[in-house]
Order: C-alpha cells, then sequence, then structure tokens
C-alpha cells in the first residue's frame, strides 16, 4: 500500500553502549544547538540508560524527545540488572526502542519477549519503536518476506486500539553498522509489506498513520532518498548518530 503521505517524519539517535556521561552531555548540547527550534520532523535521542537523566536535563523543553534503548516488560520485582517502564517515564522519556537486531542476537529475545515489552510500554505511555528486519542469510534465501511478516505479526499481537501508537522500524541486520545500505527500492518493498501486515492487524486507517523508519547505515549523503520513499517515515540512525553533524544533517534530510 502506498498511500498519500500524512505521517511526520520520525528520526531516532541509537546510541547504543557508547557515550560516558560527559561526552552524552556535550552530544545532546551539539544536537540542541542545531536542532532547538526544528520542527519539521520529530527528533528522538536514545542515550544509554546511565545518560538518559543528563540529556534529558540538557533538551529540557525543546521539542527534541528522549527514548530508551531497552527495558523489561515487568513493573517491578526481581530481577536484576533491568529497568521497568515506570523507571524510564520517571526520567521523562517518551520512547523506548525494542526488538533491536542486537537485543534478538546477543540476548536472545524472541518475538513473544518482544511482545511482552510493546504491551508494558504501551500500559506506561511509553511509545515503543519495534525493530524488525532480516539477516543475510535470509535475504539470500529468499525469505525477507517471511521472516519480517512473522516478526512483525507477533511483536504487535493483541495490542488492539493501541497498535496505532507503535512506531515500527525496518532494519535489515546486513545493513546494521556495515557501511552497506538497503537501497531506497529495497527498503520500499519492505516497508510495503510492514504496512500491509499492520493493516491486516488492524486495519487501512490505523496502518496508513503508523510511522514505519528505516535504519542500517543511514548517512547524510543517502537519508533525503530513502526518506523521500512513500513507505519510509525517517530512520533509526546507530553510527551517524554519534556526532552531532552528521546526525543533524540526517534529520534536516527529513522534509
Ligand atoms: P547503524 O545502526 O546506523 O550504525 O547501521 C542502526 C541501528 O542499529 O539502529
Amino acid at each position: 500500500m502506498t498511500a498519500m503521505k500524512y505521517r511526520k517524519t520520525i528520526i531516532a539517535g541509537n546510541w547504543k553502549m557508547n557515550k560516558a556521561l560527559a561526552e552524552a552531555e556535550a552530544l545532546a548540547s551539539e544536537i540542541k544547538r542545531e536542532l532547538a527550534e526544528f520542527r519539521e520532523a520529530d527528533v528522538v535521542l536514545c542515550p544509554p540508560f546511565t545518560a538518559l537523566k543528563a540529556v534529558g536535563e540538557v533538551i529540557g523543553d525543546t521539542p527534541i524527545k528522549l527514548g530508551a534503548q531497552n527495558m523489561h516488560w515487568e513493573s517491578d520485582g526481581a530481577y536484576t540488572g533491568e529497568i521497568s517502564a515506570a523507571m524510564l517515564r520517571d526520567l521523562y522519556c517518551h520512547y523506548v526502542i525494542l526488538g533491536h537486531s542486537e537485543r534478538r542476537a546477543y540476548f536472545r529475545e524472541t518475538d513473544t519477549i518482544v511482545n511482552r515489552k510493546v504491551k508494558a510500554a504501551l500500559a506506561a505511555n511509553l511509545v515503543p519503536i519495534v525493530c524488525v528486519g532480516e539477516t543475510l542469510e535470509e535475504r539470500e534465501g529468499d525469505e525477507t518476506e517471511a521472516v519480517v511478516r512473522r516478526q512483525v505479526e507477533r511483536s504487535l499481537q493483541g495490542l488492539g486500539g493501541e497498535l496505532g501508537r507503535v512506531v515500527v522500524a525496518y532494519e535489515p541486520v546486513w545493513a546494521i553498522g556495515t557501511g552497506k545500505t538497503a537501497t531506497p527500492e529495497q527498503a520500499q518493498d519492505v516497508h510495503a509489506l510492514i504496512r500491509s501486515v499492520l493493516a491486516s492487524l488492524a486495519d487501512d486507517d490505523t496502518a496508513g498513520a503508523m510511522r514505519i523508519q528505516y535504519g542500517g547505515s543511514v548517512k547524510p549523503t543517502n537519508a533525503a532518498d530513502l526518506f523521500g520513499q512513500p513507505d519510509i517515515d525517517g530512520g533509526l540512525i546507530g553510527g551517524a548518530a554519534l556526532e552531532a553533524r552528521s546526525f543533524v544533517d540526517i534529520v534536516k534530510a527529513a522534509k
């Protein structure tokens, strides 16, 4: 489905396990200097947990929003090392990245776990950014459609009327941190597929209003072509989000 685009672009910087406190504050300050008045797209910074409070204080009441990179699905209890949705809300997080391929691959997060987390995030009034995407082996084996369909259906099952609040991020695993970006056409094909799966989980209007980000080696030089595709509504940016200049240039490519 490639209906008219009326969705606000959303660009999120996923800092992963980078930036100690002072570095995080410095990066957020530089980004704020350039984007404090920028309203053409929603901008989200996702620093590590340890820098959430400080980055939140830097961005203050600008339109830039705060996001976390993960959370647990329970609200509290004996889960050593984990962080709950309410704890993130306490720090004024608006967003949380869930089911990133690094979490799926290195920490064995399944679609079932991601689904629990999505429900807990929505219940706490956080907007989940739910990541899906195929590996190189799966793409070469012609399994992209089946894999992405399964991840979307299972990660987002049973959300009822809340589904529309979710942001989906299509991140082909072979493009993450590799410098190999999906072509705009390759990405568009999968985004259109994701939107049709969302329509089957809800309805055309809900799916048509939901934002689907692309992630995987987005750079200032390829951002505009990607974001110009009918079903691509912004980006989830890793490496290029660690430097203010490249992140700001990517954000400004979104119109
Ligand atoms: P990358 O990472 O931009 O460094 O490829 C994207 C991501 O993992 O979210």
